[in-house]
């Protein structure tokens, strides 16, 4: 329960086989071992005690260290604090529908908008999610970011400081920026970064230009240096490392800043929330009876009898049902302690816990479909395209 050690270790405490990508998490991931081997830090205490400072609160995701891992928050915050204003950058690549997972990293992103008042830039990667994909047509990526778009929307983000483009309906503006990042990028760093081969198609080769441009887009649309913090799970960490950071000061830019979280796990036993199975994710637009189905039928820590569960107790740190309440689904720390504990001592069965969370699921994504919904009316108020020009939204050029 200590959120500094909650790496859910193997009992030999042996964790080495695991890949993480940003096309790929497998297996169950060691956290420690990714901030060594990308070079990240840990969130310190003192950085805890500076949310607290500027912002009156700590968010859960914080305070669990559910986001754990940076690189220049330390520096984001005291510029803040004299007095120089940061913006947010994350994205999504639209290869299908929104799970929960790729709601952790946008329900920080509000908090963080909402306590420091800063601009989103939100990037949807039509193109990348077609070079990856053998299945996906362009036309469909082009329609899916619109539909993942309702998704952000729902969370809650403000119109007048959220800006949000798909790479292929704002490429006229985004060109100019990821031209010069591609222009300090090696073929063979981006395959010691990426992995890519000689069957990788060559929009993918470019791709990391694009993804790395969003980083100075609006330093360059507003003509002067401005700070960017970029929050989002640790798999997209090589965009940062392996080019942004390593280009922004040939370019005259900031580092951009990170903040990467942990991944919320499938219902399935190891690995995390991943599209790819969808039988272990939670959909947004899963119907309310699915999400009870897929609850109910998750892997569990418990054990094979309920004799045994009684005697022996469950094993909390293994079981993605209890992740949930840690993750989204508890946000008292006293009420969360004595799920733990009575998970652990044998009080708490599998079948009651996973009927209690299925009805806190349930609840969370109606509410989300409710706001989804009304987010229909308001997806202009969000994009910008080249069409209408530099930070104008769509619905800004519509007429009547
Ligand atoms: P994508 O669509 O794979 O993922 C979108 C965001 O969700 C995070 N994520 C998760 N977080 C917690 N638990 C999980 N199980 C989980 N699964 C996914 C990802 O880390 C990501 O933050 N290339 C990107 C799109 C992109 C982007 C960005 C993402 C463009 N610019 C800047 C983050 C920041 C992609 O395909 O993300």
């Amino acid at each position: 329960m200590d959120p500094e050690n909650d790496d859910r270790k193997e009992e030999d405490g042996k964790k080495d086989d695991f890949i993480v990508t940003p096309w790929m998490v497998k297996g169950d991931v060691d956290y420690d071992k990714l901030v060594e081997e990308f070079g990240t830090s840990r969130i310190a205490p003192e950085i805890i005690e500076a949310f607290r400072r500027l912002t009156g609160e700590v968010h859960p995701f914080l305070r669990r260290r559910i986001f754990y891992s940076h690189r220049d928050l330390d520096e984001i915050l005291r510029r803040y604090e004299n007095g120089e204003k940061f913006f947010l950058y994350t994205g999504r690549g639209p290869s299908g529908g929104v799970h929960l997972g790729h709601l952790i990293p946008w329900i920080f992103t509000k908090y963080m908008q909402d306590k420091f008042g800063s601009e989103l830039y939100f990037q949807m990667t039509d193109d990348e999610k077609y070079f990856t994909s053998d299945r996906l047509p362009l036309e469909k990526t082009q329609d899916l970011a619109m539909e993942n778009t309702l998704d952000l929307i729902a969370i809650g983000f403000d119109p007048k400081k959220t800006f949000v483009f798909t790479d292929t309906g704002y490429m006229k503006t985004m060109y100019s920026i990821a031209a010069k990042v591609a222009k300090h990028t090696t073929l063979s760093t981006a395959k010691a970064v990426f992995g890519f081969e000689n069957s990788t198609d060559i929009g993918m080769i470019f791709f990391p230009a694009l993804q790395a441009a969003t980083c100075f887009l609006p330093s360059v649309l507003k003509g002067y240096n401005i700070p960017c913090l970029i929050p989002a799970a640790i798999d997209q960490d090589p965009y940062w490392r392996g080019i942004a950071r390593e280009v922004a000061p040939k370019l005259g830019f900031y580092k951009p800043a990170q903040v990467h979280s942990k991944f919320i796990p499938g219902l399935g036993q190891g690995g995390k929330m991943s599209a790819s199975e969808p039988e272990t994710a939670i959909f947004t637009t899963d119907s309310l009876q699915t999400v009870e189905k897929k609850v109910k039928s998750s892997f569990t820590g418990g054990r094979d009898t309920q004799v045994e569960q009684r005697l022996l107790g469950g094993r909390a740190d293994h079981c993605p049902v209890y992740h949930y309440y840690y993750f989204l689904f508890e946000e008292n720390d006293f009420e969360l302690k004595k799920i733990y504990d009575d998970c652990v001592g044998g009080q708490l069965l599998c079948g009651d816990c996973k009927t209690m969370l299925a009805s806190r699921v349930k609840g969370f994504i109606k509410n989300h479909q409710e706001k989804r919904e009304a987010a229909k009316a308001h997806l202009d108020e969000f994009i910008i395209e080249d069409s209408s020009g530099g930070l104008t939204k769509r619905s800004e050029t519509k007429i009547g």
